[in-house]
């Protein structure tokens, strides 16, 4: 647990209008801020951050909370790491041991400090004049030089069951830390552990404070499987991580490669394109994508050049525009990969094929006009049927004309008729996004309802009366007092998630006189969270939120509990009492 008064602090120097804005393109709105929801897809926004309350709130989909729940929604943290993260990002420094039991009391730091320890160890062996040689040889065979084995730290882990546990012992590391950091496998039959990596060549993967985070390790023969890596573990996640994005960050600002390989990215980096990364033997992630925005303008996506590259070409182009990103392709013949073509044809010709790379379109447009033959009436309508599909896809409007005049020249169509097509696509998709929009926002909103408090829809009077009570006690903390002073208790509440929302709120009132939304997050998930925010966000939208508000509110909520033990289902309009307090 963390102590409550570090919380606070975090929450105060992390500014949730810093914070979201750094994700999301807010618009001052009166005293609030809006903008387009980052945790679902809309072109309207709904999304609402309050200053006020250092909370967010989405009307549309229900997402929300403070900056605690937003980092982890939108970094997918957990709450412990979601802590650091902000920690990190604002410079506050955390007592140390908060782990999460599912990783045995095994913390990030000890799995960074025992993957060094091995990156070093399987260094060693690489050099080693003996157990190295074959491993030197076969790197040196692919191309590589001294200096770039070096600086990318590759190793060699030897062909032997115990040395690495051996190793990490005599430099006090346990077994379970060895099990847990994905070095060691445990034998179901002897229950003794073993060397994960044997007989392999390894790549640290480093993350951007310089932490060995993982390893992928490779055979130097055709045995399967190819590569072995790095589960995730407390101190990585696949899907968070680039390779040689340690490096590759200090020669991003322009434009970064993309490649599906070590290999790839090492061949690249020796050749003097120090802007390339590949993800870890995955299709890149959303979160991957978030990377290269943070990073980059402009990705150029380098995958191999067989069908499954290609495919995932289609993937990497669509995650990254989604980000903002603008995104060229690549296309390479007479080579399958980067590694390879530049080993063939060298670096100047691997410049070329960046100034070729093209638009999403143009990779469209020559798939089409291969599948066609456009000597033919019929291939030049279904080619320019396709075309216009992609075409409505293009967001600018200025390349969308471009291409136009493209498409007519190659297929001996006219530009009006071109354009009148793509203008109906455009229609026809905006009608149908609204209502895909509008059928998610249901079901976001109804699923999370559902969830959160199922006693709700028996009770829907009640927990609308105490969604507004909790949410005038969360809003003001003159309201919590009110409510003290009023004698409110549990036994007031119908529905358990509301008692629940109760109890924390006086919890945290009770220790330090003074409710802070974050410490919220020990107690609610996600959704939870969500559910509480707005009740928050609902009130600051209210004129009245004071004690007048409270009181009747308090008075409903009591009719309403009393009814309900008595089975009876009765409406009650807290809005026709607050009329009648305030005349
Ligand atoms: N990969 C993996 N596991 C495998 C095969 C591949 O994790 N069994 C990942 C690795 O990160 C690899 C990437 O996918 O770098 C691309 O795979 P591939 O094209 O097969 O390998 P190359 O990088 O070209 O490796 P090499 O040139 O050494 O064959
Ligand atoms: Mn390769």
């Amino acid at each position: 647990m963390i102590p409550a008064n570090i919380i606070e602090d975090l929450k105060f120097r992390c500014d949730v209008v810093d914070l979201v804005g750094s994700y999301v393109t807010l618009k001052r709105a009166g005293s609030n801020y809006s903008g387009l929801c980052p945790f679902h897809s809309e072109k309207t926004p709904s999304f609402v951050v309050f200053p006020a309350t250092q909370s967010f709130h989405c009307f549309g989909c229900g997402a929300g909370g403070d900056v605690i729940t937003f980092v982890m929604r939108a970094e997918n943290l957990d709450y412990p790491a979601a802590l650091e993260y902000l920690a990190n990002r604002c410079g506050v420094t955390l007592p140390e041991d908060r782990a999460d039991p599912r990783d045995k009391g095994v913390s990030r730091k000890r799995i960074f400090e025992m993957n060094r320890e091995a990156a070093q160890f399987f260094r060693a062996m690489l050099f080693d004049d003996t157990v190295g040689a074959e491993a030197r040889k076969y790197l040196v065979d692919r191309g590589l030089t001294l200096p770039i084995i070096k600086r990318f730290g590759l190793g060699y882990s030897p062909d032997h069951f115990g040395m690495l546990c051996d190793h990490l012992a005599s430099k006090g590391f346990t077994e379970e830390e060895m099990v847990v950091g994905f070095l060691c496998g445990k034998s179901q039959k002897t229950g003794r552990a073993f060397d994960y990596f044997r007989n392999r060549v390894m790549f640290p993967i480093i993350d951007v404070s310089g932490n060995v985070v993982a390893f992928g390790g490779r055979v130097m023969g055709d045995a399967q499987p190819k590569y072995l890596n790095t589960s995730d573990t407390p101190g990585f996640k696949k899907s968070r991580n680039l390779f040689a994005l340690n490096y590759a960050k200090n020669h991003c600002e322009d434009a970064m490669i993309l490649c599906e390989g070590y290999m790839d990215v090492i061949a690249l980096h020796g050749a003097g394109f120090e802007n390339a990364v590949a993800t870890l033997g995955t299709a890149i992630t959303s979160e991957q994508a978030r990377i290269f925005a943070k990073y980059t303008k402009k990705v150029y996506i380098s995958y191999d050049s067989d069908g499954a590259g290609q495919r995932a070409a289609d993937k990497a182009f669509r995650m990254l525009s989604e980000v903002g990103v603008e995104t060229k392709i690549i296309s390479m013949s007479g080579a399958k990969d980067p590694d390879e073509f530049i080993k063939k044809f060298g670096k100047a010709a691997f410049s070329k094929l960046l100034e070729g790379s093209k638009t999403q379109f143009e990779f469209s447009f020559d798939r089409i006009l291969a599948k066609y033959d456009v000597t033919t009436t019929d291939g030049k309508v279904k080619a320019g049927a396709e075309a216009c599909q992609v075409l409505s896809e293009v967001r600018s409007q200025v390349e969308r004309e471009l291409y136009v005049s493209r498409v007519a020249d190659k297929l001996g169509l006219s530009r009006e008729s071109i354009k009148s097509d793509i203008a109906s696509l455009i229609r026809r998709r905006n009608v149908a996004e609204k209502k895909n929009e509008m059928a998610e926002v249901y079901r976001a909103t109804s699923g999370i309802a559902d969830r959160v408090n199922p006693q709700a829809a028996t009770n829907l009077r009640a927990a609308k009366t105490e969604e507004i009570l909790l949410g005038l006690m969360m809003f003001r903390e003159e309201n919590i007092r009110a409510a003290i002073r009023e004698k409110l208790s549990e036994n007031d509440f119908v529905t358990d998630f509301s008692r629940r929302v109760y109890q924390k709120i006086m919890e945290i009132y009770e220790e330090s006189q003074h409710f802070d939304m974050g410490r919220m997050n020990e107690s609610f998930t996600q959704d939870e969270m969500s559910r509480v925010s707005k009740m928050i966000a609902d009130r600051t939208k209210l004129s009245g939120n004071g004690e007048t508000e409270l009181m009747a509110t308090l008075q409903a909520l009591r009719r309403e509990s009393d009814r309900s033990r008595k089975g009876e289902d009765v409406l009650d309009d807290i809005e026709a009492i607050i009329k009648r307090k305030k005349k």
